[in-house]
């Protein structure tokens, strides 16, 4: 009788083992699954972290491949965007004017006209920025021009000479149609 009873016993116990040691496996992965899993969530939904590339200024044009008499030179802002799983490569997020103020100072306007969007153009003869879509004008140093539609001069950017030849610009965007300069 009694080893009866441990013949209907022994075969269950492998059984309950392996069921055992399967329900731990499948908690511990669970567990070592979700931490990338969030901390790659609290990443990719991080505003401060996606505009971090922005922020902390971007590698737009040596100074050599600015006239040195001044005269503005239109270059393309490339960036790429970093989030938790890719890095895209670098594409096109704007442009900017970059002109000489003097042998090492550079200043930057963003090409977008403040009054609604439009891609303002650098006219050499007039020595002035011109907006084709409703004809505001901006002088050299981005001050509006009387009897411009737009409300504010062109959007000056923070510029950083980097190694004495790398022109960095902390490149932004900003609401159109308003007087004051406010970061989108
Ligand atoms: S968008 Fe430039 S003047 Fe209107």
């Amino acid at each position: 009788m009694g080893n009866s009873t441990m013949e209907s016993k022994s075969p269950a116990q492998p059984e309950r083992r392996g069921f055992l040691k399967g329900l731990s496996a499948m908690i511990i992965g669970g567990i070592v699954g979700i931490v990338p899993f969030l901390s790659g969530l609290a990443v990719l939904f991080d505003p401060l972290r996606r505009k971090s590339a922005t922020a902390t200024g971007i590698h737009v044009a040596s100074l050599n491949a600015i006239p040195e008499d001044g005269t503005p030179r239109k270059f393309t802002v490339l960036a790429s965007r970093t989030d938790a799983w890719n890095k895209s490569p670098q594409t096109p997020i704007g442009a900017v004017y970059l002109r000489r103020t003097g042998p090492k100072t550079v200043q930057a306007f963003n090409v977008v006209c403040p009054h609604a969007g439009c891609f303002v153009e650098f006219q050499a003869a007039q020595k002035s920025y011109y907006c084709p879509c409703h004809r505001s004008a901006f002088a050299l140093n981005g001050s509006i021009a009387s009897a411009s539609p737009a409300k504010r001069g062109l959007d000056e950017l923070d510029v950083e000479i980097k190694n004495g030849a790398e022109v960095w610009v902390k490149f932004q965007n900003f609401l159109a149609g308003k007087s004051e300069k406010i970061p989108t």
